[in-house]
């Protein structure tokens, strides 16, 4: 299967890929995570990317492209993926469609995870981060097993630097320029396929998994 997942900040695009990417044994891509991970680690990627990243912006489209391109060469991209983050722009979408067509493959679904802005906020400033694994938590709505330890690996959870209110407005308004024309794209090609993303964490899970099963079976 290849995924692609779409949504604004705070979604939940993180959250429902790691058990999508469990379930259907299919490799997790943020391009999130892969930046947070070489800003963590000084590369010259993490530093371009960190100017962009920590004022809300989008990280330019030819590094995040190439990035993504790159990624794929990966062996355990064989059997398909799970793109969070990515594409984030039209130019990204257009450049996704042309590596895959080039190969005659396509994608198989795009989900998009919808959250009025209103919640978004909440979200986002009480949101949690393993540094290690990339994976989510919220202090109210999903809190780690152990008090502040990831469930997965035991790290020490963070919260995330581009998580201040002011941030995340930015985030917003950038989702919605340049982000938001994507579901257009999407909808034009019959690929969308659109989830109420304010209900419990395991209900969006279940809807989704029953749409990657339906989309399986054709
Ligand atoms: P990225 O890391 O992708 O951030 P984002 O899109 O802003 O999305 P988030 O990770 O903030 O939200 P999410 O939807 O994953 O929500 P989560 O599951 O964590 O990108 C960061 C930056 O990197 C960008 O701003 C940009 O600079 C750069 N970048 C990345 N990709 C790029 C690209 N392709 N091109 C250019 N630049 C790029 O959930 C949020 C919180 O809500 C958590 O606390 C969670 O526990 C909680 N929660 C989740 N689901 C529920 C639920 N159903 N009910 C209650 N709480 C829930
Ligand atoms: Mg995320
Ligand atoms: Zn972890």
């Amino acid at each position: 299967m290849k995924i692609i997942l779409l949504g604004p900040p705070g979604a939940g695009k993180g959250t429902q890929a790691k058990l999508i990417s469990e379930k259907y044994s299919i490799p997790h891509i943020s391009t999130g995570d892969i930046f947070r991970k070489n800003i963590s680690e000084k590369t010259q990627l993490g530093i371009k990317a960190k100017e962009y990243m920590d004022k809300g912006l989008l990280v330019p489209d030819e590094l995040t492209i190439d990035l993504v391109n790159d990624r794929f060469t990966n062996d355990d991209c064989k059997n398909g993926f799970l793109l969070d983050g990515f594409p984030r722009t039209v130019k990204q979408a257009e450049a996704l469609e042309n590596f895959l067509k080039a190969k005659g493959e396509g994608i198989d679904t795009a989900l998009l995870i919808e959250v009025p802005g209103s919640y978004i906020l909440d979200r986002m400033t009480g949101r949690r981060v393993c540094p290690s694994c990339g994976a989510s938590y919220h202090i109210k709505f999903n809190p780690p097993k152990v008090d502040g330890l990831c469930d997965l690996c035991g790290s020490a959870v963070v919260q995330r630097k581009d998580d201040s209110e002011e941030t995340v407005k930015e985030r917003i308004d950038v989702y919605e320029k340049q982000t938001q024309p994507l579901v257009d794209f999407y909808k034009q090609k019959n690929q969308l396929f659109v989830v109420d993303g304010t209900q419990l964490i395991d209900e969006v899970f279940k809807i989704i998994s029953n749409h990657i099963e339906i989309e399986g079976n054709k």
